[in-house]
């Protein structure tokens, strides 16, 4: 339980994404063209990927690229003048990749055994091999692995003048601090994955995809943490493709904007938040049933900004950081009750798609695993707290989680794993999350495995069993069109045709 510390240092934090449901509406945009909008994707996205791609590699290989900012005042920027390429801790070359012994709890008899918790309920597990062999010849194979990431620490979204001299970039933009964790996911994620054996190290499109959202921090998070993963000292330029959708993402949007069903559920809840021109965390407060005593003093609307300044080192006002614990606590409340966290309907209205997804897809690893196809070995999305919340809670482990770590949104750069393992020929998953925001090459995760609905007492979930974890908060896409568009000819086919964004 090394990996949870309820204390809160002073200066690294949790922080949030704003996304206000207007916020959304105007990002959706026109909902017109439905089914015509995928085209635009790939090749846009590729391109605002290159860009921040290449700006990336040169903020790694250029020496002085540093002098271009003005020197930062406040270890915000920590990480400016710092500009060597970590160093790429790949295996040699000759390394053997497949077989590393590891201390995996097993039972004799090959069966997954109970639970090893502890007193928190929470296993760690540290090092994923690709392969794990025990004496009584159990045998553990690495089959498909999914992570959702939080992108970097990023800058408040309304920036103040007094306080942009912090963040070069401008709102809502990662900053340094950003890049540089987000890079560390990379490595962790090379080490588990790549230095394994398990991905081939050239780098081997068809075995993964990263999704993102379209959004700058977002997009520049897949891209940092893809060529962290990839890079080594001979080859320091590769990074991954991404892919992400401006209009009709499925996926890392909450659900879009235009939901008959959605906009039900928040009219029965709170329905001064459909009003387009009102301020959401504004209209929460009002709905909540016990509203932060702290909004009494402080304007709900400038929880972002102190929790990102907070967060990136910026200096606060007194008053602010006397207050600080009751800000991001009473804001955390404000979040979660816009995010639907607790509200089964909600959430399945929100996050149904991906979770759907997440689920189809263990199952599609594992049929293909089964016939000797496989290709896709990993999916990447990145994406932001809210969407981390609402699949945490769609898989049941939220309010858990939210019980033993601080009250504030979770951490830049938290990760959620799943993994499904083949041992001894049958599918089984590992259900992993990093709540911290710096990440070790060996980090610890927690494992949540056991408090997956149905998992109980399994360390490692049967496929079977895992898959029924959230009948409730799942949705095809076919349902989800019929219960968001009820007046559109939504035919399975043509919902089909456009989930080809979801594919595996
Ligand atoms: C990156 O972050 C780590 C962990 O916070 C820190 O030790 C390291 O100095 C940072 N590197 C740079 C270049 O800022
Ligand atoms: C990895 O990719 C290289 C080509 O880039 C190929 O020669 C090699 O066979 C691949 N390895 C595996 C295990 O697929
Ligand atoms: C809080 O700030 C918002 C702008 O961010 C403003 O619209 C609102 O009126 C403020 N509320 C109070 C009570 O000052
Ligand atoms: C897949 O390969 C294994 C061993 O290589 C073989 O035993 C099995 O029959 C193959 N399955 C299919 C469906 O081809
Ligand atoms: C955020 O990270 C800190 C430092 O790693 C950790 O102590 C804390 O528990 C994390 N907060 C949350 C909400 O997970
Ligand atoms: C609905 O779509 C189907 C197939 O796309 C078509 O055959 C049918 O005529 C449409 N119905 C209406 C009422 O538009």
């Amino acid at each position: 339980m090394s990996s949870i510390k309820t204390d809160i240092t002073t200066t690294q934090k949790v922080d949030t994404d704003v996304e206000t449901e207007s916020q959304v509406n105007s990002m959706a945009g026109k909902d017109d063209g439905w089914f015509s909008m995928k085209k635009v994707i790939i090749i846009g996205v590729a391109s605002i990927v290159s860009i921040a791609t290449i700006a990336l590699i040169l903020y790694l290989t250029l020496p002085s690229s540093s002098e271009e900012y003005q020197k930062p005042t406040a270890q915000a920027l920590i990480g400016v003048t710092k500009t060597t390429v970590a160093p790429s801790t790949s295996s040699t070359e000759g390394s053997q990749q497949t077989v590393a012994p590891v201390a995996l709890v097993t039972s004799s008899n090959g069966s997954p055994t109970g639970s090893t918790e502890n007193s928190q309920g929470v296993t760690e597990s540290t090092v994923a091999p690709i392969t794990r062999s025990t004496e009584d010849s159990q045998t553990k194979k690495l089959i498909f692995v999914q992570v959702l990431f939080r992108h970097g620490a990023r800058a408040p979204g309304r920036l103040p003048k007094k306080y942009q001299k912090y963040f070069p970039r401008g709102g809502g933009e990662l900053t340094d601090r950003g890049f540089n964790h987000s890079h560390l996911v990379g490595l962790f994620l090379k080490k588990r994955y790549v230095d394994s054996g398990f991905l081939n190290k050239s780098l081997v499109n068809h075995e993964m995809r990263w999704f993102s959202r379209q959004m700058s921090r977002v997009l520049s998070t897949a891209s940092t943490i893809g060529s962290a993963m990839f890079r080594t000292p001979e080859q320091k330029y590769k990074t991954v493709g991404v892919v992400s959708r401006k209009d009709n993402d499925f996926l890392l949007t909450g659900g879009i904007s235009k939901c008959k069903a959605k906009k039900k559920i928040i009219k029965k809840r709170c329905p001064g938040l459909l009003n387009k021109h009102s301020n959401s965390e504004i209209e929460a407060l009002k709905c909540l049933d016990r509203k932060p005593k702290i909004f009494e003093t402080f304007n709900v609307t400038d929880s972002d900004m102190y929790i990102n300044m907070y967060r990136n080192n910026v200096p606060l006002p007194d008053n602010v950081l006397q207050h600080y614990k009751e800000i991001a606590a009473g804001y955390l409340e404000v979040r979660d009750f816009n995010n639907g966290v607790g509200d089964s309907e909600l959430i399945q209205i929100r996050f149904g798609l991906i979770i759907n997804k997440l689920l189809n897809d263990l199952t599609k690893a594992w049929e293909s695993h089964l016939s000797n196809t496989t290709k896709r070995k990993f999916n990447a999305y990145s994406t932001q707290d809210w969407l981390i919340g609402g699949v945490l809670d769609a898989f049941s482990v939220l309010k858990y989680l939210q019980s033993i770590l601080p009250k504030e949104e979770p951490n830049y750069s938290v990760m959620i794993v799943v993994e499904l393992w083949e041992i001894n020929g049958k599918p089984f998953v590992k259900f992993l999350y990093k709540p911290e925001e710096i990440t070790e090459e060996n980090h610890q995760l927690l494992d949540l495995t056991t408090r997956i609905p149905g998992c109980q007492g399994l360390e490692d979930c049967p496929l079977e069993v895992f898959n029924k974890c959230c009948d409730s908060h799942r949705l095809d896409l076919y349902t989800y069109l019929q219960k968001c568009r009820p007046k559109e000819n939504h035919s399975k086919d043509s919902a089909e045709k456009d989930a080809t964004y979801l594919d595996f």
